[in-house]
């Protein structure tokens, strides 16, 4: 399922990232302890730069994510491969609620949890590594992308 998932970088030239902000190594997914779902996935999103992920139905879109958020211990899922890198320190394993505070989540799609907000306001609503108490302007959180 896996090699039908694409990514699309768009990686601003002006950016010189000496690490990436999260790294996604060689994953293994299985849910409810026998479904093999993803096996040898491995993305990265650069510092200043957005990842999209692409692919069909079921290959593995959501599942990626929400190994990401750590949301998949939701749905009895577990990351038994591999390894996921935020700013330098593995999140895998690591409690959602935990993931979050160090400044990165998911917005389920077709959820409508925020469904009156803005794609800015969705966007700004995302907490930064630096400040876990308290939102930053959504100045300062696009004045980290370049659009160089
Ligand atoms: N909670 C779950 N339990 C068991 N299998 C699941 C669960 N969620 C997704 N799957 C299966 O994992 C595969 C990938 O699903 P998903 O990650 O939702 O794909 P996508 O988001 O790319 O459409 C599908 O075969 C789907 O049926
Ligand atoms: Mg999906």
């Amino acid at each position: 399922m896996t090699e039908a998932i694409d990514t699309i970088r768009a990686t601003p030239s002006a950016v010189t990232a000496p690490s990436p902000l999260l790294s996604v190594r060689n994953i293994e997914v299985v849910y409810d302890d026998v479904i093999l779902v993803l096996r040898g996935l491995s993305l990265e999103v650069p510092q200043g730069a957005i990842v999209a992920l692409l692919g069909a139905n079921g290959a593995g879109k959501s599942t990626t994510l929400k190994a990401i958020s750590g949301l998949l211990k939701t749905e009895d899922g577990e990351v038994t491969r591999g390894e996921i890198i935020f700013n330098g320190e593995r999140i895998n394993g690591i409690d959602p609620d935990k993931i979050v505070r160090r400044g990165i989540f998911q917005v389920m799609e077709g959820r409508r949890i925020i469904s009156d907000m803005t794609s800015l306001e969705t966007c700004g609503s995302a907490p930064s590594p630096a400040a876990t108490t308290e939102s930053q302007p959504i100045s300062k959180w696009f004045s980290t992308i370049s659009r160089g």
